[in-house]
């Protein structure tokens, strides 16, 4: 267990991106409610879960994380969860085809719901306000009403959480996950697709591989891996008073676990090595990650990762890097350069959304998909010229039909943005650009893996 550390001992140390409230008795009594409520997850799902990123960062598997920049209390309905997750079934199908290995599935959903800001107030026309800072804040409107960070939203959160897990693993396990329904996952609006067509054929090949296994005795009834999946949690651990509120002692082990999700990670903008943050994180024993951008100095990416994971054990950190198109031929291959000599053992996995934010013309905050896809291709091949391994993507995405971010197949211009722009942050990829996403990056998988079957084959 961390030396010198307890859930709360991140309180005597500076912290940034916090709400302040202004009812400090109203919050306490929150807090202190939330410390009773029963656990979201157990400690047994997130160490399975480290298991699983150990092999990504052995290479032996990829991670797809994916989900809303931020939930929100508005956009709360079975259907929104249903379709995220089915997407992302879809994209996860796609890969272990290209992959030819476990895909670890992880939501950025039931939990996703707090944000950092570039700025501390918003100001409009001579209004000045506090930011919005997520749904778990306070409210998005610009008035001052909406914009007083509320305390009982914490508990909201809660509750909305637990309702989404409750949905997810119902669909992960009870049946909606069963690989003989691979052709049901397609959305309806992208069935005419290009992707829609790619995705049916590949499904078909399924279809044959199964009746095959079925010959062989091998059924979803008598064979769990093909009826049901694990389907993992993940958020920004932003706001630590409630994140240690549900930080609880696991009896077996009789580590901490963060029990608001399986995976909780570190944001770009709270990783300062002597900060509130990185203290909460390391005496967690959940598997966590830590987001790099282009600030992110090897020296001191070294020393975080001797703090949050001393004992060097593989799947307890993941890096997520996020460095932009434009920079991560740059400033990533020194990263990898540097842990590989130091013989630290990471997951790197990369978040291709936050580093290629741009203002379209029409004015909405969006992401070019070829910047996407450039700064996923740099990501490749950063990891093949350092022989290191690429393990995994990290999106924002949805299962709606948004128009968010620009370019894809069916091409989004600025001018179609305001048709369906409904995100309570950051502008996400639609189920169509997502699918295309994951079948390029299928491609790229088979390339390292045909890259490397010589090499196997002669050692
Ligand atoms: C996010 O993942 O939504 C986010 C704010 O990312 P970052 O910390 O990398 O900016
Ligand atoms: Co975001």
């Amino acid at each position: 267990m961390a030396k010198n550390w307890t859930p709360s001992s991140w309180r005597d140390l500076p912290i940034l991106q916090q709400p302040e409230y202004p009812d400090a008795a109203k919050l306490a009594d929150v807090e202190k409610a939330l410390t009773t409520v029963p656990p979201l997850v157990f400690a047994g799902e997130a160490r399975s879960l480290k298991k699983s990123l150990g092999d990504v960062a052995e290479g032996k598997a990829f991670a797809l994380m994916g989900g809303d920049c931020a939930e929100s209390f508005a956009e709360f309905h079975p259907d929104n969860i249903r379709d995220t997750f089915r997407v992302i079934l879809q994209m996860a199908f796609v890969l272990t085809f290209g992959a030819a290995m476990p895909v670890v599935k992880i939501g950025r959903m039931a939990g996703q719901f707090a944000k950092p800001r570039s700025a501390p107030t918003e100001t409009q026309g001579d209004v000045t306000l506090d930011s919005y800072r997520g749904d778990m804040v306070n409210a998005m409107p610009f008035t001052e009403a909406d914009r007083v960070p509320d305390p009982e939203r914490l508990m909201r959160v809660y509750n909305q959480s637990a309702a989404t897990l409750n949905l997810l693993r119902a669909f992960a396990q009870g049946g909606y996950a069963d690989l003989n329904k691979v052709h049901q996952w397609t959305l309806g609006f992208i069935a005419d697709s290009p992707e829609a067509h790619r995705y049916q054929d590949l499904a078909d090949r399924l279809d044959e591989t199964l009746a095959f296994m079925a010959a062989c005795g091998l059924t979803a009834q008598n064979t769990p891996q093909l009826r049901e999946t694990d389907f993992y949690t993940a958020h920004e651990a932003l706001l630590l008073n409630y994140e240690q509120a549900l930080t609880r002692v696991d009896s077996t082990s009789g580590d901490w676990y963060d029990t608001s999700a399986h995976f909780v990670w570190i944001g770009d903008r709270t990783r300062q090595p002597d900060h509130a943050h990185v203290e909460f994180m390391r005496g967690i024993a959940n598997p966590i990650g830590m987001k790099c951008g282009p600030t992110t100095d090897p020296d001191e990416l070294i020393r975080l990762i001797d703090i949050l994971n001393p004992d060097n054990v593989p799947g307890r950190l993941t890096l997520i890097s996020r460095m932009s198109s434009e920079k991560v031929l740059e400033m990533l291959p020194p990263l990898l350069r540097r842990v590989k000599s130091e013989g630290r053992n990471v997951a790197w996995v990369c978040d291709p959304m936050h580093g290629n934010v741009i203002k379209s013309s029409t004015g909405y905050k969006t992401r070019p998909f070829d910047r996407i896809l450039t700064e996923v291709k740099g990501f490749f091949e950063a990891h093949e010229a350092e022989g290191t391994y690429a393990g995994g993507v990290h999106l924002e995405m949805t299962g709606q039909n948004v128009t968010e971010c620009t370019g894809g197949a069916v091409a989004i211009t600025d001018a179609d943005l305001s048709d369906r722009y409904h995100t309570h942050c950051d502008p996400r990829l639609n189920a169509q650009q997502s699918l295309e996403l994951a079948f390029l990056l299928a491609e790229e998988l088979k390339s390292v893996r045909t890259a490397q079957a010589p090499a196997r084959a002669a050692s």
